[in-house]
């Protein structure tokens, strides 16, 4: 066991933001780092580019949609480091504008591993949170409640229970396969949700943001901080390589959320821009379109 050592973990990091968000801990983080990836030999390939220019990242093996890999890996952290001083909750997927899939498939798909898989992942993972651990949801520009359009009433509706500070976990588990059971019948728009899985997901993660900092906040472990975070629109396979900035620049405000140091006073179950400012997650404005 590495006694006393703390540890980083960045979920979907073999590329992208992930990959990024690691380097910049190997850089600034004072213990271990794991890169992990679904498939090993991308993550590997990934390691050793880091490796490359003089980086020492670990590595292991997380598929977040898959329960017994969620399960091996955290039995190893528990195991090495007696639990888990940073998690960054960087693992998605998005269908491109031009995919052939019909929208009901795309919403279960995408709801399954960006909402539900990353929530299953929390609920494993969340137990060996070591106090002062720091935690950061990868969300979007998309995940804004006011993504959520209109002003009839059930949009109204949806809003105010999404944002209420006395929703809970199961019920947002609740709200969220009502949208993938809408979306089977092409329905979800008349409940209020946007006309987008990935949005809704993203909506859902900052949603559960702020429920997680509420149990946080009653935790007999002290000082545990989770925010979610729109890392702006980023040059990345997922954007097709349209995104406007970097790598780098994409991972400079979740590496902020990952590093914030102890018995800081905020952000906590905050939604934080990529310039760093905290939004207001339920009146808005956003800073810019992206
Ligand atoms: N790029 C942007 O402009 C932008 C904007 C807003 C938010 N975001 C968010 O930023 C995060 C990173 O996005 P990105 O642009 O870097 O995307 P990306 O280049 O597509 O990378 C996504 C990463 O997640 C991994 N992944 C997907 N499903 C996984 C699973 N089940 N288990 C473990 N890993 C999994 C992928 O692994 P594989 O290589 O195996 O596919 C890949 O490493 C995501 O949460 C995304 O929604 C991105």
């Amino acid at each position: 066991m590495s006694a006393g050592k703390k540890v980083a973990v960045v979920t979907g990091s073999n590329k992208g933001i992930g990959f990024g968000i690691v380097r910049e801990l190997c850089a600034k983080f004072d213990g271990d780092v794991y890169l992990t990836s679904r498939d090993q030999g991308r993550g590997e390939v990934a390691v050793e580019e880091l490796k490359k220019l003089g980086f020492q990242p670990h590595y292991h093996q997380l598929d977040i949609d898959d329960e017994s890999s969620v399960l091996r890996f955290k039995n190893f952290l528990k195991s090495k480091y007696g639990g888990l001083d940073v998690l960054v909750n960087n693992a998605a997927i998005a269908f491109k504008n031009a995919a052939p899939e019909p929208f009901s498939e795309q919403a279960t798909i995408t709801m399954r591993t960006n909402f539900f898989n990353t929530y299953r992942f929390c609920n494993i993972i969340f137990p060996i949170l070591k106090p002062h651990a720091r935690v950061v949801n990868v969300s979007s520009y998309a995940g804004h409640l006011l993504k959520i359009p209109g002003d009839h009433d059930v949009a109204v509706a949806l809003r105010k229970k999404l944002s209420s500070s006395d929703l809970t976990g199961e019920e947002l588990v609740q709200m969220i396969e009502g949208f993938v059971n809408a979306a089977q019948t092409g329905t979800h728009q008349e409940l209020g949700w946007p006309n987008s899985a990935y949005a809704t997901s993203k909506i859902g993660i900052s949603a559960l943001t702020r429920i997680q900092q509420k149990a946080f906040d009653n935790d007999s472990r002290k000082d545990i901080i989770v925010n979610s975070v729109n890392p702006g629109y980023v040059d990345t396979d997922m954007t097709s390589h349209k995104g406007t900035l970097t790598i780098e620049q994409g991972a400079a405000a979740p590496s902020w959320l990952a590093l914030l140091p102890p018995n800081v006073k905020g952000p906590k179950g905050g939604y934080v821009w990529y310039d760093k400012q905290i939004v207001d997650w339920v009146n808005g404005p956003t800073p810019t379109t992206v």
